[in-house]
């Protein structure tokens, strides 16, 4: 049987084809627009998804027997709002996951409604990129807008909608909406009354792993699909992609460097970051993480390659990269302003240290290794919070660069193992249908079953002494200029 993954990204929907011993048959990948009206802000058209999506699979399946064909699910990107009329058409623009446009709707709710509250309430603060604040944000700038909403949907849900016709979520994708009560997997009705929002506007929801329904016939004949095609919940993207690398159960670490970077911990327990500073989200095994999240972490780099030097040839400019752990070159990676740790919307990109004889690969090796130290941050709190993390998974397009992989492995002093597929959350999403299909009777079982390690980056004990001294620096850098975001817009 074939089970499909869709990983529904910020730049593209990558969607993977996966046969039943987890050997990947094809992927595809299928590109749309991301729109920034103002600066700061980002949205954008859920019928894009869908069409794309859709052209997507008829181009998986071109050459396989699609009535071989069992379940599909997603791996989405999160916090997204799109919302829905009463006859389910979209109202406006989805507000993606790294706009901030929502400060003042998110001070509101940390200071005026209070972070305890919002702790005790779903384990989480709010942070501008999470669907509440958006709510909020509608609310007040388009109250004709919010007055027509019968439902609220995360991205990758309303493809499920799409293509089931049922409305429905999952819970780590719902953990990130601030409306959710994680420790108990179910909405929060307290969370529903702040945001003036009814529990019947939200969807139905899931675990990861589960059912939602089949395929509408209509789909299945556009595709050649069978008629009993069953779609799975799915899982936000960075669950997703802990699937699809193996990091489930107690204690695992992935770190993924895609549009935003993630540190993701596995943990069987529930547990909080008393700081919040990390979310504490359910897991698509059925268990809880936390994670770290910065906005910009691959993008960055594309940013700098596409925009601002203009190449498309990244491993020309990054094999002129010599003097590892040497740079006295810093970039601050917050193009988008920063979620983990900082929590600030008005944080921005920086370059300092330059002089008369830095160098095109100097700046290049910055923007790698800015990631790599805000990555650090994230990582920092963990430490702090008494997580040991020896080793970590890693996946992601930026994890295709060798040097990226060995710049992490030093900044962060660990192991990274690299897996099989790179396609974390596209084969999550694949691994997660085959569980509702009932391939493997857990998450766990097929998680260890199929995601093999094919190389591990071993710190180098001098050079993780170069980059650590390279981090106090770098660490120093955000606190000093902080106060000067705001009064620079
Ligand atoms: C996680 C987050 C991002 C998006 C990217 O909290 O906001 O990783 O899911 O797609």
């Amino acid at each position: 049987m074939y089970y499909i993954g869709i990983d529904l990204g910020t730049s593209a929907v990558k969607i993977l084809l996966m046969e039943s011993d987890g050997k990947i048959a094809n992927v595809v990948s299928k590109e749309y627009p991301l729109y920034f009206p103002h600066p700061g802000w980002s949205e954008q058209n859920p019928e894009d998804w869908y069409t794309q999506t859709m052209a997507g699979l008829q181009e998986l399946l071109l050459g396989f027997d699609a009535t071989k064909v069992a379940g599909i699910s997603f791996g989405g990107q999160m916090h997204g709002l799109v919302i829905l009329d009463a006859e389910d058409h979209v109202i406006r623009p989805a507000i993606l996951w790294n706009d901030g446009r929502t400060y003042e709707e998110n001070d509101y709710l940390n200071n005026v409604i209070g972070k305890e509250t919002l702790s005790a309430n779903t384990a989480n603060i709010s942070f501008t990129g999470f669907t509440a604040s958006k709510l909020l944000w509608v609310k007040k700038k388009e109250p004709e807008n919010f007055a027509r909403i019968a439902k609220i949907m995360l991205p990758k849900d309303y493809l499920a909608y799409r293509l089931t016709g049922v409305h429905c979520t999952d819970v780590s994708d719902a953990s990130g909406m601030l409306l959710f009560d994680v420790k108990n997997r179910c909405w929060s009705s307290r969370m529903c009354e702040i945001c003036d929002v009814k529990e019947s506007q939200l969807a139905k929801v899931y675990e990861s792993y589960e059912g939602v329904g089949y395929v509408l016939p209509e789909i299945a004949a556009k595709l050649g699909l069978s008629e009993h095609v069953l779609v799975a919940a799915g899982a936000g993207d960075n669950a997703a992609a802990a699937v699809g690398t193996g990091t489930v159960g107690e204690g695992m670490c992935n770190i993924s460097l895609g549009t935003s970077g993630t540190i993701f911990i596995s943990s069987e327990k529930f547990g909080v970051d008393r700081n919040n500073a990390l979310h504490a989200f359910a897991h698509a095994d059925g268990h809880y993480h936390l994670m770290g999240c910065m906005l910009s972490a691959a993008s960055c780099n594309k940013w700098w390659m596409d925009e601002i030097i203009g190449t498309q040839d990244y491993a020309r400019e990054q094999a002129a990269i010599e003097k590892l752990g040497e740079n006295h070159v810093f970039f601050l990676p917050y193009l988008m302003g920063e979620r983990s740790p900082h929590n600030d919307p008005d944080a921005r990109g920086m370059f300092i240290g330059m002089t008369m004889d830095t160098t095109r690969a100097d700046m290049t090796q910055a923007v790698l290794e800015g990631v790599a130290f805000a990555l650090r941050d994230s990582f920092e709190v963990a430490r702090s919070l008494g997580i040991v993390i020896e080793r970590t998974k890693i996946c992601g397009g930026g994890a295709k660069s060798p040097l990226w992989r060995t710049i992490i492995a030093n900044v962060m002093n660990i192991k990274v193992d690299v897996i099989e597929s790179e396609e974390g959350p596209g084969y999550g999403g694949a691994i997660l249908a085959a569980v509702a299909c009932q391939e493997y009777a857990s998450v766990q079982e097929a998680a260890g079953k199929l995601v093999k390690v094919v190389d591990t980056v071993e710190p180098d004990p001098k050079l993780a002494a170069k980059y650590e001294a390279r981090y106090q620096q770098f660490k120093q850098i955000y606190p000093t200029v902080k106060e000067l975001f705001p009064k620079l817009k």
